[in-house]
């Protein structure tokens, strides 16, 4: 992937036929981190359902859609790229500093986070300015 601190992350799965599909995420080895929290997003009925828009200081995650689609959009103050995802075992990991927005949810769409913190509010950069400032000192 092109922004920084992102990349792909494949689970390994067993289709078993009539009897589904097994996918399994390990902590601190598929995952690149001790899972300390996983949340879930569901419900989004609506085609203008907008979720994220902010980044993390510290928290890492990886995030999958379980069942149906979305879109999400990176930003790591200097490049930006979209990816679709529509597979339960293709997940992307976020590192810190990256700016996300989720869209264009099927209305069948489960996303699954898995995250290196517990939640902390003064975790979140919530201004688009704050986080380019921040990205900017960084270099
Ligand atoms: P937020 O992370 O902004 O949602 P999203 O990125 O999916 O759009 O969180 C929305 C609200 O939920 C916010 O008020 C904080 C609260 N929240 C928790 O209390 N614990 C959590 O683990 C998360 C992810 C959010």
């Amino acid at each position: 992937m092109k922004v920084r601190n992102c990349r792909i992350i494949k689970l390994k799965f067993f289709d078993d036929g009539i009897d589904g599909n097994l996918v399994i995420a390990e902590s601190a080895k598929q995952v690149p981190f001790q899972i300390k929290r996983v949340y879930f997003i569901n419900n989004l009925k609506s085609r203008k359902a907008v979720r994220g828009k902010h980044a993390h200081k510290r928290l890492k995650q990886v995030l999958f859609c379980i069942n149906g689609s979305f879109e999400l959009q990176l930003d790591d103050g200097v490049r930006r790229e979209r990816v679709l995802l529509a597979k339960p075992h293709m997940g992307v990991y976020m590192g810190s500093n990256v700016w996300h927005t989720m869209h264009n949810f099927s209305p069948d769409c489960v996303i699954l986070v898995l995250a290196s913190d517990f939640y902390k509010e003064f975790d979140y950069i919530r201004n688009y300015r704050d986080f380019i400032d921040r990205v900017n000192k960084k270099k």
